[in-house]
């Protein structure tokens, strides 16, 4: 008998680039359609917090959110808590995107996150990491180890199996061509180490890592199969519901 093809995970982070509460409907509502036929994806849904309760999660496409905050409550205008998300039918939380840390968010307030989202049983995090350039001396493998070990710097060994780590170099985002998908294989292959010497391989090797930067329909089953991610965290794409629609097929079919 042919080996179980492993699951594979698709995060759309809409951004803030769904404008009204009529288009996130018909986004998810296409999402839904193409997300139910699938065999072996799991797609994942994160738009704006004011749209999460108003959209509805089904068996095969969850809900996350783009961001949160690490207090449980008080006077914290403008945050959200990990208890509210809980609350909701949201089953994945985002942190530390580069666009976060771009607007300030440190190492630090990154591992806080990430140590309150695995607070509760109800969500998994997804942990954003990736360097802002490559530098030919090879610098930003320094770079990546220590941001990784800062951001994880809270996490238990048995909370493991509730984070999704996401690759995105900070270069690739926004841009118009991924990293190669060479290159995504080999820095997978180093971030997988850096989990090994912080956890053990056997459980390091079961965190699923994904690959996040200028994924398209075009480039998705090339950066998924020769990158061999678990996955892809992608932005644009995600709220063009033709290209999103075959990007997940093509995803699907590996
Ligand atoms: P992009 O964004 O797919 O639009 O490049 C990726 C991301 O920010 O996760």
């Amino acid at each position: 008998m042919p080996a179980k093809k492993k699951r594979k995970i698709v995060i759309g982070n809409w951004k803030m680039n769904v404008v009204d509460a009529a288009t996130a409907k018909s986004v998810m509502k296409s999402v839904k359609n193409v997300g139910a036929k699938l065999k072996n994806t799991l797609t994942v849904v994160c738009p704006p917090y004011p749209y999460i309760s108003l959209l509805k999660a089904s068996p095969k496409v969850k809900l996350g959110a783009q961001d949160v905050f690490y207090e449980e409550k008080g006077s914290f205008t403008g945050n959200v808590s990990v208890p509210m998300l809980a609350s909701l039918a949201v089953d994945y939380v985002i942190v530390g995107h580069s666009e976060r840390r771009k607007a300030g968010e440190t190492d630090e307030v990154v591992a806080l996150k990430t140590a309150a989202v695995l607070k509760t049983e109800e969500l998994k995090v997804v942990v954003c990491i990736g360097e802002t350039t490559r530098d030919a001396g090879g610098d930003y493998l320094g770079f990546l180890r220590d941001q990784i070990r800062a951001s994880l710097s809270k996490v238990q060994k048995k909370q493991l199996e509730d984070i999704i780590v996401a690759y995105e170099p900070v270069w690739a985002i926004g841009a118009s061509e991924p990293m190669n998908a060479r290159d995504v294989h080999e820095t997978t292959l180093y971030i997988k180490k850096i989990l090994s010497d912080m956890y053990g391989q056997e459980e390091a090797l079961k965190i699923p890592i994904l690959y996040g930067g200028a994924v398209f329909a075009k480039n998705a089953r090339e950066i998924v199969s020769e990158g061999e991610v678990d996955g892809i965290l992608v932005g644009r794409e995600s709220v063009n519901p033709p290209g999103f629609a075959e990007l997940l097929k093509a995803v699907d079919s590996i």
